[in-house]
């Protein structure tokens, strides 16, 4: 059994995984996607001494710094595992660099040879840094601050792996996924086997809560987001669920529109993109799972009333239902980071109707 974070005496977990097991709480738990990252000056300059990207996300002493930067100036309920989605492929003996500028740049893998040439048995050993980071990580946290460890989705880190970086309109994959659905299926599964042992490694290793990224789901049809995005998930889930019962599981099926009601029958979270109505979500997704989300990232670049009172209307609308307050997306690097901490005093100081 894995222990509850919590020390002996005060019995309780931490607020976002009582929020996450439906337990009523006082406040709704807050954190925020990317809340680690170029917007905060200790980052930047941890960057600049860390290496190639991926160096930085497999030294364990730096990932562990770079989590603990924005709790330690923030507080917020959790705090999110430093790394990336793009450390599966690079497990899978893919070639993987990120550019400054451009994002992430992958060897695209040019068809089924490709995926067979990719070292699945290898992958534990390559990750085996992540798992240090998070054991480390638990030791450090205060116990009320729940630690998150994650992974992309299937479809979202294969469009990395087939299309070789971020796609403007995705049409290897896409067309691949329609013109050879069995060969595609190949890199799908062994995805799933991979993301899969990926989050029961790192809740073995301390995380309380994992979350799935499917930042590009959004990009199918209805047919195509149960076959590449529902299917995998409930797979994921499963195997999850088996090794690690008491972790909950948040999906991120971003640009998912009316297909969110399915992701939010299969997981404990669902976390809402900025176009998903919260009026919809409280009615149609909130007696299925706890959701998560969804301010617009802009409004914490520009601040002031209209963020404030943006945050306002989810607390309230989604707050009763089951809410962890989130952002829509990642912040950017553009957000001033006193405009935060306008929105985490607010958070802090709510009280749940
Ligand atoms: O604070 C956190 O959220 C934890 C760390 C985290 C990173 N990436 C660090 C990172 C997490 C959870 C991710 C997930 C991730 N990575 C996703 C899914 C979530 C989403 O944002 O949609 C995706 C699609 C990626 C792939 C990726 N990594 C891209 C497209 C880029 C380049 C764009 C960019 O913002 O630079 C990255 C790089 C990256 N990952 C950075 C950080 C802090 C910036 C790199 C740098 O500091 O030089």
């Amino acid at each position: 059994m894995r222990e509850e974070s919590a020390p002996a005496g005060t019995g309780a977990a931490p607020l976002l995984v009582r929020t996450l097991r439906r337990e009523a709480t006082e406040r709704p738990p807050f954190w925020f996607m990317r809340q680690a990252g170029r917007y905060l000056p200790e980052y930047r300059a941890l960057r600049a001494r860390a290496g190639s990207f991926l160096d930085f996300c497999l030294t364990p002493a730096l990932a562990v710094e770079a989590t603990l930067q924005p709790v330690r100036r923030y507080g917020m309920d959790a705090a999110i595992l430093f790394s990336d989605i793009l450390t599966v492929p690079y497990a899978l003996g893919q070639q993987v660099r990120f550019e400054e500028g451009t994002g992430p740049r992958l060897e695209a893998l040019p068809d089924g040879a490709g995926i067979d040439a990719l070292d699945a048995a290898g992958a534990a050993q390559r990750l085996a840094p992540v798992y240090e980071a998070v054991a480390q990580l638990r030791t450090e946290l205060p116990a009320q601050t729940a630690l998150i460890g994650f992974a992309g989705a299937p479809w979202t880190v294969a469009s990395y792996m087939i299309e070789g970086g971020t796609s403007r309109d995705f049409a290897r994959i896409r067309r691949w996924a329609y013109e050879d659905p069995a060969g595609f299926s190949h890199l799908i599964d062994l995805l799933v086997e991979t993301t899969s042992a990926h989050l029961v490694a790192q809740a073995r290793a301390g995380a309380q809560v994992l979350q799935l990224f499917d930042t590009w789901i959004g990009t199918l049809p209805e047919e195509q987001m149960r076959r590449w995005g529902i299917a995998p998930a409930r797979r994921i889930i499963e195997t999850v669920r088996r090794a690690v019962p008491d972790v909950p599981v948040i999906l991120f099926p971003r640009g998912a529109g009316l297909l969110y009601e399915a992701y939010a029958e299969l997981a404990d979270g669902v976390s809402l993109d900025t176009t998903v109505p919260i009026g919809w979500a409280a009615q149609a997704l909130q007696d299925r799972c706890v959701v998560q989300g969804n301010l617009d990232p802009m409004l914490v670049v520009v601040g002031g009333a209209a963020m404030l009172e943006a945050a306002q209307r989810i607390l309230e609308q989604l707050g009763p239902g089951g809410l962890i307050f989130n952002l829509g997306h990642g912040l950017v690097p553009q957000t001033p980071p006193e405009n935060l901490a306008a929105l985490c005093d607010l958070l802090r100081d709510w009280k749940m109707r």
